[in-house]
């Protein structure tokens, strides 16, 4: 099993750091492939919005104002799984990881009604754990689980779990994901026995 971790954290310490180690060690020690993707280094400018509102995100599925988007997406496409770690800024994901998942939704969200390059998101049918991290006064959780939910969905794929962390309760919620991506990778070898 493939899973693609993807990290919206610019710190190489802290509780949204220990959150993206203990899903990839996790990760691994079930066998499965992990990779962690670092958003933040991959220096994604804000959605440029061209045209009318759409540019080639819609027409061709890939971010012209991006180098090698066409790369990340390919990604997204080979993972079977995917665990999206973000520290809450403004009760919202980091801006490193709003910017990924912008151009991300606007190439995968749009390929079932293209007329030009028709076909399936990459995310779809795909399962999604995503994780905030509220490491201030612990305000914007909720919200920013929503709108990382919103993404998933709006590329088709699902949400296996939701895990809301703060500084109290960091040590018990690093624990749950770890029970989370066992049982991802679980039910990931469940399903692909009932279809073999
Ligand atoms: C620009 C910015 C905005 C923030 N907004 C919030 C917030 O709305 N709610 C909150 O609890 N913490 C907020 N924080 C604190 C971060 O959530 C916390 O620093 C982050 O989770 C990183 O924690 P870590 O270093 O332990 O990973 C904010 C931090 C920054 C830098």
């Amino acid at each position: 099993m493939q899973i693609l971790i993807l990290c919206g954290t610019p710190k190489a310490d802290g509780i949204t750091r220990s959150f993206v180690d203990a899903a990839a060690q996790t990760a691994r020690e079930m066998g499965c492939e992990a990779e962690v993707l670092e958003l933040n280094a991959l220096g994604l400018s804000a959605c440029k919005m061209c045209g009318d509102g759409w540019g080639t995100c819609a027409s061709a599925h890939n971010c012209s104002h991006a180098n090698d988007f066409a790369t990340l997406r390919e990604k997204v496409r080979t993972a079977d799984a995917f665990i999206y770690i973000t520290p809450v800024y403004w009760g919202e994901a980091s801006e490193a990881m709003k910017n990924f998942i912008d151009k991300l939704r606007r190439c995968e969200g749009t390929k079932q009604w293209s007329k030009e390059a028709p076909g399936d998101s990459f995310h779809k049918g795909k399962p999604a754990i995503i994780v905030a991290n509220a490491g201030g006064g612990g305000g914007g959780i909720l919200s920013t689980l929503q709108s990382l939910e919103r993404a998933v969905q709006s590329m088709h794929g699902h949400v296996f779990d939701y895990v809301a962390v703060n500084r109290w309760n960091a040590e018990y919620k690093r624990a749950a994901l770890r029970e989370a991506v066992i049982a991802l990778h679980r039910s990931h070898m469940e399903k692909k026995e009932k279809n073999a």
